[in-house]
């Protein structure tokens, strides 16, 4: 166990579904909401009391695409680079979004944990090309200036 590790959120998230062996989706679905990716330190803890062994949380981890074991940034954007939006020019909106942000293809999310820049295949808004989204909510017929603005917008909220 990480001494310097809080674990009071992985304890009641535990007890709030009753340390069911069943619940382990809904309980590492629940942590990543808070953290936004499974710290590593949350599966031992996980498998102590939920009596099961940590490769089998792992698998279920690994097996679902939704769970990240990297950090992730509080705002996850996801550009999509399908067909429809490929040909309206989403690629400089994904380089504007990684030069603004100083990511790149091997580092997708800043030191700070505001943002994960990442590219997706279709985001099923075809007709709405070039989309991206953030945290779920789809942006339509975005522009690099758009994407720069948005950037903006989601610094000065915070
Ligand atoms: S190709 Fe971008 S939303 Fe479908």
């Amino acid at each position: 166990m990480n001494k310097n590790f809080d674990y009071s959120l992985v304890d009641n998230v535990l007890e709030e579904y009753e340390y069911k062996q069943s619940a382990i989706i809904a309980i590492l679905q629940s942590l990543q909401e808070h953290y936004h990716y499974l710290p590593k330190e949350i599966f031992p803890r996980i498998a102590e009391k939920l009596g099961v062994s940590e490769a089998r949380i792992y698998s279920v981890a690994t097996f679902y695409e939704n769970f990240s074991l990297e950090p992730k940034g509080k705002y996850i954007i996801k550009v999509c680079d399908g067909t429809a939006c490929h040909v309206r020019k989403s690629i400089p909106i994904l380089e504007k979004l990684r030069e603004e942000l100083e990511l790149s293809d091997n580092k997708v999310t800043t030191d700070d944990l505001m943002f994960t820049v990442e590219t997706v295949s279709c985001l099923g808004a075809c007709g709405l090309a070039p989309a991206l989204t953030v945290n779920d909510k789809v942006h339509p017929a975005m522009t690099p200036e758009k994407a720069s603005e948005l950037i903006k917008e989601l610094k000065e909220a915070e």
